[in-house]
């Protein structure tokens, strides 16, 4: 055979090694061309008898990435990846996959069809199936248990988790890990491999039985995640270690057809395309990001340490600037208290925490921003204190440094009015807490510069973010929505209906916590103090139930009970007899609603909010609504978020 190349697959020979080349950008995902390329690939190094053996690598940033999500929601084009696996696994000479980057879904599928798996050192492989709502679909649940036994394929496939390469090493998902020149290093172990018998393919491998309280264990986690694939993939490696292997790949082949199709696999499928997306905003692609290199914080409370610690974690140097020295302490010790809790989690080791400090600049001066190409002020939510900070920052920076709020609900064009420079002002609203929290709402005033905009796009994906842009409004995309929701729930209330069902209703329906016991964790008094700011500023703002509760000194966990009582100081939520007598002139008797439509009519609000942010431009598009909401507020993302849900239900 001479050197061979198809549009998406090229072979070349280097001796008597045939390197079968996949190039089919961004992320090598699987399209019916490429799977029909890698038939054609087989079948030509099968015909060839100077090849002795295969080498399977990928060009550009990864291996195969997995199947073609965007095929998913049409019907499946043959030839089909598990017929294209078998092939692989069944040719005449033994394949190596060379793995650099991510082998996901069908990807490590693949690389599990071939007879060896080698990988550089920064290389990872996983099963995510589950995170698009389905299960893998080409050997993923009865090929693992075979190549590394049921535990690291209950893993793997339920969690969705990609494994380093190290950690895959250390199981067998992979035999040999390369620095340095991957191909020639892959050449280089086929050559010593084929001096050796060969293992048996992995279709043939045995599986060690698992008892039944592993089982039990496993079906607990895996329903943790609260959507139906996890528990579904687990059913199928099960099953795939109690049955032969061709009755394993028949069931779980039906099944991924099946959850292909669910609402659930479209709702993730469309949060997986809206995230990628986001960060992307199409009327930016041509402009250069200003630069970001290093960053002050202003205020070192609960946000201000939650940014720095943030910054510090995408490798940003960070100035933090307090008010005076205690607060300055506090403030810093804030910062260590974060990076105490991920050493405690395992996420980070006592070096990485020196690290994280060493990289932090305290100072009560403001003198010491000058430096700083983006300064982020986070402190106390009052107009007063705001202008005066920004006051002092425009003294002390340079004139191209971006200023940055993190307001909730202060109009951002307020805080800088009459400051030089409004090109380089922006809101940047982050989520408690903000080292953790995915969503950052993206609010330019309207001199903000373009390339400024790029900036805070471009520190978003750095701080892995979830960047959405939205306009000025009360509460923007976010806490506006969160108001109506929180409204519609306390009408439903005044109806009647139980405050507990409530909450029950939407955990039923995937939120962590239901409305008022999420109230009660964050504390009534925030709501209400803005509230009462309105009132005071001349607005009419009805008196709400919560406003109640929080007169009465409830103010949630904080002051012992807000919409619940918290008995003996626990964290428990009672129903509280004090607030049914608080209430009890405010409210209609008692009636019961089904949960489901307790849970629409507050998706109902959500939705029709939504529908009016999109009419006034406040979002740029449905989907950017979805993505607040998903990480921001705890909506289930395998529901796709209440634009989606309304969309498809109409
Ligand atoms: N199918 C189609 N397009 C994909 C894709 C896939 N599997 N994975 C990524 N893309 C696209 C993205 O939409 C994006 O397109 P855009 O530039 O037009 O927006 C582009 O590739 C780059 O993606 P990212 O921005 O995510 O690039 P990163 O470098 O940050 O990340 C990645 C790369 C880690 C591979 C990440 O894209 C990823 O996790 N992809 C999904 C992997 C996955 O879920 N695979 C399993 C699929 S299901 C399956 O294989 C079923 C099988 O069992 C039969
Ligand atoms: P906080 O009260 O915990 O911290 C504010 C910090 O600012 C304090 O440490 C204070 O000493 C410092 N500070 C006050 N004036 C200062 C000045 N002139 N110079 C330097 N430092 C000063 O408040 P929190 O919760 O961190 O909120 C900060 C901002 O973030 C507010 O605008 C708030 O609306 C916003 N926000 C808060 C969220 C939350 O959940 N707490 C979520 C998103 C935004």
């Amino acid at each position: 055979m001479d050197d061979k190349t198809t549009a998406l697959v090229g072979i070349r020979k280097d001796g008597e090694i045939a390197v079968v080349t996949i190039t089919n950008p961004p992320v090598n995902a699987l399209s019916a061309d490429l799977r029909q390329g890698l038939l054609e690939a087989a079948e030509a190094c099968d015909e060839d008898d100077a090849i002795k053996a295969v080498v399977l690598v990928c060009a550009g940033r990864t291996f195969i990435a997995g199947a073609d999500v965007r095929e998913f929601g049409k019907p499946p084009q043959p030839p089909h990846l598990p017929g294209v696996v078998a092939r692989i696994e069944a040719a005449k000479k033994p394949w190596v996959a060379a793995i650099h980057g991510t082998a996901l879904g069908g990807g490590f599928e693949v690389a599990m069809g071939c007879r060896f798996r080698v990988a550089s050192p920064d290389a990872k492989v996983g099963l995510p199936e589950v995170t698009l709502g389905i299960v893998p679909g080409a050997s993923g649940t009865v090929r693992t248990s075979r190549l590394a036994g049921v535990s690291v394929a209950v893993d793997l496939v339920t969690s969705g988790r990609p494994w380093n390469a190290s950690k895959a090493l250390s199981v067998g998902l992979i035999d040999e890990i390369i620095a340095g020149d991957l191909a020639a290093g892959a050449v280089a172990f086929a050559r010593s491999a084929l001096k050796c018998p060969l293992p048996p393919a992995v279709s043939e491998r045995p599986v060690e039985p698992m008892p039944e309280d592993f089982w039990q264990e496993a079906g607990k986690r895996a329903a943790k995640a609260g959507h139906q694939a996890p528990l579904e993939a687990l059913a199928l490696i099960r099953f795939g270690s109690q049955h032969p292997f061709p009755e394993a790949m028949a069931k779980e082949r039906a099944c991924f057809l099946a959850l292909r199709q669910s609402e659930e696999a479209a709702a993730l499928r469309h949060v997986f395309f809206a995230e990628r997306g986001a960060g992307r905003p199409d009327a930016l692609r041509a402009v250069k990001p200003r630069s970001v290199a290093s960053v002050g914080v202003i205020g070192g409370g609960t946000m201000g340490a939650g940014i720095a610690a943030a910054c510090r974690e995408a490798g940003l140097p960070v100035v933090l600037i307090e008010r005076d020295d205690v607060a300055l302490d506090r403030g810093l010790a804030n910062l260590a208290s974060i990076f105490d809790g991920a050493v405690k989690r395992g996420k980070l080791d006592s070096k990485g925490k020196a690290d994280r400090l060493a990289g932090i600049v305290g100072s009560t001066d403001y003198a010491a921003l000058a430096g700083c190409d983006l300064i982020i002020e986070a402190v106390f939510e009052e107009i007063g204190v705001k202008r005066a900070v920004f006051a002092d920052l425009v003294r002390h920076c340079r004139a191209d440094a971006i200023l940055a709020t993190n307001t909730s609900y202060l109009d951002p064009r307020a805080i800088v009015a009459g400051l030089a420079h409004p090109e380089r002002f922006i809101g940047l609203h982050f989520f408690s807490p903000a080292h953790v929290m995915k969503l950052l709402e993206i609010v330019p005033v309207p001199e903000t510069a373009s390339d400024v905009l790029a900036a805070a796009f471009a520190l978003g994906r750095l701080l892995g973010k979830v960047p959405v842009e939205a306009g000025i409004c009360e509460g923007f995309i976010g806490n506006r929505i969160l108001k109506r929701y929180r409204a519609a729930a306390e009408a439903l209330v005044v109806e009647g209906v139980g405050i507990a069902e409530i909450d029950a209703a939407m955990r039923d329906f995937g939120f962590r916590m239901g409305p008022f016991e999420a109230q009660d964790l964050g504390g009534l008094d925030i709501a209400y103090l803005q509230r009462e700011g309105a009132r005071s500023a001349g607005q009419v703002v009805p008196e709400t139930l919560g406003d109640r509760l929080v007169k009465a000194g409830r103010k949630g966990q904080k002051t012992d009970g807000g919409w619940y009582d918290y008995p003996n100081g626990g964290r428990s939520p009672e129903p509280s007899l004090v607030v049914a007598e608080l209430l009890s002139a405010h409210v209609a008797p008692s009636r019961l609603m089904p949960r489901d439509e307790i849970a629409a009519n507050l998706l109902a609000a959500m939705a029709s909010e939504g529908q009016a942010i999109l009419v006034e431009g406040v979002a740029q598009s449905a989907s950017d609504i979805d993505l607040v909401e998903i990480h921001g507020y705890g909506f289930p993302r395998w529901k796709g978020g209440p634009m989606f849900l309304h969309d498809r239900k109409g």
